[in-house]
């Protein structure tokens, strides 16, 4: 098990290269199966979730070829039976289901395990697959859709906590090729909807409404190919402006597009940053940290997958910031591991009462998911001393050469 071992305290400077978004680039892998024609993804981020998802392609008999962070893709001749053991590791693979309907008419899938941020069912995905007329059936840890044909509707897909990104993912795919006009109500906004969409729109489907809650899809005959490039990422974005952040130091980071980031980039100034755009990047300095509140929304509120990094910073700014997270249940186990590193963080539910303290001290800590294991490296830039972070596998699968990125802007890292 590799783990990290950084030494705190250094200032960072200098430029950090984004890379493409990793919850962009796996829905949209898995819009190449609409089609039998070619179709080519560009600015695909290097990351282990990006080669389940491209393996679990090869398996339903797609053909794949990578040109440096460009894939060609044809899925001509596919199959509705993807590799059981792939897609029960990676969560991210259920929306394969939504293109493999529509093309094939049906899919058996292995149910995505839970993780640790929380139980991760998949209700509203198969409410919507449903609502187009799929048969769904749940036996034995697989799900299998089938229909003889997918009619559009006008559904609602709004789920206990809001909206379901990867659940708007699917049912946007799968109702490109259904006969007739579907509504989504209550859809995800988030940007990498978007980008699904932008892919969706150039293979030829008719899709109105992305990143508003009612998507419109009226559905064609079939789908060409495409030739498409991902969005940056915006959650590594915002975690290397946690990065300068919490080092108090000065970082140009890009490509970013900073209306994907906007309540980021507002917590980030309330809490003390300066941050301009200078029309391709963000340059973010900072050097007085002042305590702010965190409520995780749907976007554009606050994102759940920074909830955990913009704990570190707070962990050591003045005052007391109240965190609450809304939409997974179980995602504040990093609090424990910042409590071993000197935070002083009380518990209430879902809130964290974070008093920032002045200084963090190195200790050996565990990451829990990828979001976590970033939030323990920010706080390990930031510690007196040295701190071991385990749970790297959680980490490459969301950050392309975090280490690498991180030191050559004057970390020092050790894997
Ligand atoms: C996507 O997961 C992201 N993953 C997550 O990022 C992100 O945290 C999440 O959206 C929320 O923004 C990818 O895009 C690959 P949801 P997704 O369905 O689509 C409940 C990361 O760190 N729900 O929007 O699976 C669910 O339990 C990852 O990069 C249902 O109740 O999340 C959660 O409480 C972590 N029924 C809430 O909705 C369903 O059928 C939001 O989940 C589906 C979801």
């Amino acid at each position: 098990m590799d783990s990290f071992l950084i030494e705190g305290g250094l200032p960072l400077n200098g430029e950090v290269t984004i890379s493409g978004s990793k919850n962009a680039v796996l829905p949209i892998l898995a819009a190449t199966l609409l089609t039998s024609e070619t179709c080519i993804i560009r600015r695909v981020p290097d990351l282990s979730d990006v080669g389940f998802m491209l393996k679990i392609l090869q398996s339903l008999g797609a053909e794949v070829t990578q040109d440096g962070s460009t894939l060609t893709i044809r899925a001509a001749n596919i199959s509705g039976r993807g590799d059981y053991e792939l897609i029960r590791k990676m969560r991210g693979s259920i929306c394969i289901l939504g293109p493999l309907l529509a093309r094939l008419k049906e899919a058996v899938v292995s149910l995505p395990g839970g993780c640790v941020i929380g139980t991760r069912p998949i209700d509203l995905h198969l409410k919507g697959l449903r609502g187009l007329g799929a048969q769904v059936e749940v036996e034995a840890g697989y799900v299998r859709v089938h229909a003889s044909r997918l009619e559009g509707q006008m559904i609602f897909l709004g789920g206990r906590v809001g909206p379901t990104v990867l659940g708007t993912a699917n049912l946007m795919m799968a109702a490109t090729l259904a006969s007739g006009i579907t509504v989504i109500e209550s859809a995800a906004c988030e940007p990498e909807v978007v980008d699904l969409a932008g892919l969706l729109i150039a293979m030829g489907a008719k899709v109105r409404g992305a990143g508003t809650p009612t998507i419109t899809i009226v559905g064609v005959d079939r789908l060409h190919g495409a030739d498409y490039a991902v969005i940056p990422d915006r959650i590594e974005a915002g975690t290397f402006l946690l990065a300068a952040a919490i080092t108090r130091s000065h970082l140009r980071i890009s490509p970013v597009i900073p209306e994907h980031l906007g309540a980021v980039i507002t917590k980030l100034e309330e809490a003390g940053c300066t941050i301009q755009h200078d029309g391709i990047g963000l340059t973010v300095k900072a050097d007085r940290i002042t305590a702010v509140d965190l409520r995780t929304q749907p976007f554009p509120g606050f994102p759940t997958d920074l909830q955990a990094p913009f704990m570190s910073l707070l962990a050591t700014a003045q005052g007391t910031s109240v965190i609450t997270e809304n939409i997974f249940e179980n995602r504040l186990q990093h609090v424990a591991e910042l409590q071993r590193m000197g935070a002083a963080i009380r518990m209430q539910g879902n809130t964290a009462f974070v008093e920032g303290v002045s200084r963090l001290s190195g200790a050996p800590v565990q990451g829990s998911d990828l979001r976590a294991s970033a939030a323990m490296v920010l706080a390990g830039l930031a510690a007196d001393g040295i701190t071991t972070v385990q749970g790297l596998e959680f980490l490459d699968r969301g950050y392309a050469d975090f280490e690498g990125k991180l030191n050559a802007v004057g970390a020092s890292i050790r894997r």
